[in-house]
């Protein structure tokens, strides 16, 4: 399955140099490795968990599994019987094992450039078992599910390792989620306790993110769900508790927050911005102030010891059915994968300074800010602000501040940056910069090249790493000295997956081909079911195909054996390198009063990579008007949250549908495109209205 010999032409090696310290320096070593660990998994992950602490050893088979649902079940166990704890590992082994306790765990940069801090491991460790203790006092027992929904600041890091401390599942919402989709998160894991802020700035934005939790909180109550504890951190109103993060760092100064004065000439004079408090209502029958716990917790804090097979964390995906999915990872599976990705896709080296510049409430930040990386005992960057802001060389400023070496991001952060040019990126040095990666959709070949040209000035290479929040970590990546690049191309799978492409009937296609990308067994980090609906998970997953994972994104396989990801083959669309998808929306838009039905369908953006477009049918007697128009807006944001805010939408008085009455998206794509193209139309009941719908396109 990988080749035997490479490719000639357009390939993209590394340097020799990072080949001389590179865990895996060749093709060769890697294609050796990759053999073991298909042929033998339980002595290639064995190898991997001898690295962390285990209170008690697994029995039975290493990994055991069904991936075959005319057999039964669908299950997946790696070290079932063994007994760790992620947060030990990722923490008290790093201090106490390893003597990393003085190592610099996080360096925080804030919103505000001159906003800074950092944090060494025992310092996390000391905060992490306060805040386990402060758990432990509120009543959370082991397997109890916490929300969290926080800024990008040390403490969710903190939250959620206590969580993991105490054996409790956390279930972090991204503070860029509505009310409504916190609200839905929190009742389907059913959580007792939410853990938030008062508010953030995302670049000069204020977001009162404990107004929209109240809002939240609120409707849990209207659903007879209601959350009995919300635990609130102070982030922006600091001054107003007497606390500081001193107690944190001994090494650096307590926090600062500095309001960036920013000087607008305005009509001649000079304006100086002001940052505004947030908002904090404060409700004394369920509100808790974080700083007042952590006062009065002990800083001694045993870890619970669970099973491999115990449940990790939920994260919400989006599923093509409409309600978002809570995939559960469990903690040992998950452990070795992003510990083991994290080094060899990153080519982990003691001294690397690396930063990965997603958010912690996606997938991405959740295995390579917080555990892969912490379980290797790097040094990460950890950022709340935005590329944009102040300015568009912000995180060039960065890199260059931190002496970044190892550095992560998405596509569509490339294609923003693309726009303004190399001179913000050349204005700052990046020196220090080694290896470069991406995640989130299929990268352009010209954002590639862009990005290994300018950013990495031909000297480091790209990692594009293709995964899914369902797979835990990265499954088919390039390794950065091992791997002959191609823009554009994932490369070959990580050790441990086995990918194959196959056509419509079901039938694995070898050599040159195009189809559905599955994997035929599990590796230690891949989702073990949806939370509270394990038939979701066998449907989602492994119906279509029996005996395989399917990934719901197609793929091709070139003529030297590397794989491109073609993009979702399903209902799903890619924004921003998030997946929503087109049921979610419609059944936000049809929500409004004035509307009788809607279809979605994702349009090409240059830089958000799709975008939504949108076709609405209204009710009987309903004018459309541009205040409509902006109200639909505003109930889409508000329902799912910002990334999900249309981008056009159209007034269809039809919409072009089968004789069986099913909407012909299809043919609705191409609309969007103004593609004539329609391919067979001969199944639809109505074709007047596609002409009409031709000519009220969008402006675009
Ligand atoms: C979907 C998963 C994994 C963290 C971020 C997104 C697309 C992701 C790549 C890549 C082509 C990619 C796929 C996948 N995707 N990485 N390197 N090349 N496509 O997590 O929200 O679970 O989305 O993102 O379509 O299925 P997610």
């Amino acid at each position: 399955m990988i080749p035997n010999c490479l490719p000639q032409g357009e390939v993209y090696h590394a340097s020799e140099e990072l080949g001389k310290e590179a865990h895996v320096p060749s093709f060769q070593k890697y294609k050796e490795l990759y053999l073991k660990s298909v042929d033998n998994p339980e002595e290639f992950w064995g190898d991997i968990a001898k690295e962390f602490y285990w209170k008690s050893k697994h029995r039975g088979q290493f990994l055991d599994y069904n991936f075959d649902v005319t057999k039964g079940k669908i299950y997946i166990k790696c070290m079932e019987g063994a007994t760790t704890n992620i947060c030990y590992n990722v923490l008290d082994r790093n201090v106490k094992e390893r003597k990393h306790g003085d190592k610099i765990a996080f360096l925080w940069e804030g919103n505000e450039p001159g906003d800074e801090m950092k944090i060494t491991y025992r310092e996390l460790l000391l905060q992490v078992c306060k805040f386990a203790n402060v758990l432990r006092s509120q009543g959370v027992k082991k397997g109890d599910c916490v929300s969290i929904y926080m800024p990008m600041i040390v403490e969710l890091v903190v939250a959620m390792l206590a969580c993991a401390r105490i054996g409790a599942v956390h279930s972090i919402v991204f503070a860029g989620f509505s009310a409504e989709s916190l609200c839905e998160r929190i009742t389907d894991s059913n959580c007792a306790l939410l853990i938030t802020a008062d508010g953030f700035y995302r670049g000069d934005k204020l977001i009162n993110l404990k107004l929209i939790a109240d809002e939240a909180l609120l409707k849990c109550k209207e659903k007879n769900l209601p959350v009995k504890k919300c635990i609130v951190i102070k982030h922006l109103c600091k001054e107003e508790v007497s606390w500081d993060r001193s107690s944190c760092s001994s090494q650096s100064p307590p926090t600062k927050r500095v309001c960036h004065s920013v000087q607008q000439e305005k009509l001649g004079e000079k304006v100086k911005k002001v940052c505004p408090k947030p908002q904090v209502p404060w409700n004394p029958d369920v509100d808790l102030c974080w700083h007042k716990l952590m006062q009065d917790a002990s800083e001694e804090c045993d870890p619970e010891w669970c099973d491999s097979e115990d449940p990790l964390f939920v994260l919400y995906t989006s599923g093509s059915t409409g309600k978002p999915k809570g995939v559960l990872h469990t903690v040992g599976g998950y452990l070795l994968y992003t510990a083991a990705t994290f080094k060899y896709v990153f080519d982990y080296q003691p001294d690397d300074v690396y930063w990965c510049t997603a958010d912690i409430g996606w997938i991405t930040g959740h295995s390579y800010i917080t555990y892969g990386p912490l379980a290797n005992g790097a040094t990460s960057v950890l950022f709340e602000g935005l590329p944009t802001y102040p300015d568009v060389s912000r995180l060039w400023e960065i890199v260059d501040k931190y002496k970044v070496t190892k550095f992560y991001t998405a596509p569509t952060a490339i294609r923003l940056l693309m726009k303004f040019g190399s001179e913000p990126v050349q204005k700052y040095r990046r020196k220090s910069l080694k290896i470069l990666g991406t995640v989130g959709e299929p990268i352009n070949p010209e954002a590639w090249l862009w990005y290994y040209n300018i950013v990495g000035e031909k000297r480091c290479p790209i990692v594009d790493t293709f995964w899914q929040t369902e797979t835990g970590g990265h499954v088919m990546t390039p390794l950065p000295a091992a791997t002959p690049m191609k823009p554009g191309s994932a490369t070959f799978p990580f050790f441990g997956v086995v990918p194959a492409i196959l056509n419509e009937s079901g039938e694995e296609l070898e050599g040159e081909a195009e189809g559905y990308l599955v994997f035929k067994q599990p590796w230690p980090g891949v989702m073990r079911t949806v939370y509270g609906n394990h038939q979701r998970f066998e449907t989602t997953y492994f119906k279509k195909f029996p005996g395989y994972y399917v990934t719901g994104d197609g793929c091709k396989r070139d003529k030297d054996g590397y794989y491109w990801i073609t993009g979702r083959i399903d209902d799903m669309l890619n924004v921003s390198g998030h997946l929503l998808s087109t049921a979610e929306v419609e059944s936000a838009l049809v929500e409004h009063s004035a509307v009788a039905e809607a279809a979605v369908v994702s349009h090409p953006h240059d830089v958000k990579g799709e975008c939504l477009y949108c076709f609405v049918t209204l009710k009987d007697g309903q004018e459309y008007t541009e205040a409509l128009e902006a109200g639909l807006r505003k109930q889409v944001r508000e329902k799912i949250g910002p990334i999900a805010t249309p981008d056009y939408i159209q007034n269809a008085p039809g919409l072009p549908k089968t004789r069986s009455g099913k909407i012909m998206r299809r043919v609705l794509r191409k609309i969007a495109r103004n593609d004539k193209d329609l391919g067979d139309i001969s199944t639809l009941a109505d074709p007047t209205v596609i002409e009409q719908l031709f000519n009220s396109r969008c402006v675009l």
